[in-house]
């Protein structure tokens, strides 16, 4: 029953998480759209700022649950199942996490840039730089969906 519920919130952590993974790109297109209007950038920041802490935020509980799930049967094995014993699918989930963390900070790295008022990429080079996290998530979930190794 535990297992199931951090299992849930998990879950519900993640979609949290992945939504400013997904969003915090969209506004720098926005920022990178309004150069000039200075009262647009400024809400976007703000708006940016505040999606990327929340980001943080979320990417913590993922992460502590993530690891009960992958560890908590050492230590709790009445509670947690050994699903991620002797199989090598977790260590490749676990690396394309986190690349998404690291496109996450890029992003935000971009949005800190554009605020001190740095040139951004082109409107056209940031929508192909949001497509990189759908490959990345694409990839986690088919791994722990169905843990082909
Ligand atoms: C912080 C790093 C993370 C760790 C350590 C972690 C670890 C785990 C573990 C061990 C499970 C349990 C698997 C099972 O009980 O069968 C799990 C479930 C799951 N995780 Fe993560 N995870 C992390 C981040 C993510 C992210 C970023 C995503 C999506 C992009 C994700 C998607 C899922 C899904 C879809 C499940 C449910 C799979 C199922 O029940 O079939 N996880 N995670």
């Amino acid at each position: 029953m535990i297992y199931l519920w951090t299992k849930t919130f998990h879950l519900l952590f993640v979609i949290a998480w992945m939504a400013a993974v997904f969003y915090l790109p969209r506004i720098l297109v926005n920022l990178s759209e309004s150069r000039g209007e200075a009262a647009v950038q400024q809400r976007l920041v703000l708006m940016g700022r505040r999606l990327y802490g929340f980001g943080h935020v979320m990417f913590g509980l993922v992460f502590v649950l993530g690891a009960l799930l992958w560890f908590g049967f050492r230590v709790m094995p009445a509670v947690y199942p050994p699903v991620t014993a002797g199989s090598g699918w977790m260590h490749v989930k676990f690396l394309l996490v986190l690349l998404l963390l690291g496109f996450f900070i890029w992003s935000g790295k971009l949005l800190k840039r554009a605020a001190a008022g740095g040139a951004l990429p082109s409107a056209k080079a940031l929508r192909w730089f949001n497509e990189l996290p759908i490959l990345l998530a694409l990839g986690a979930i088919f791994l722990v969906v169905g843990k082909p190794f």
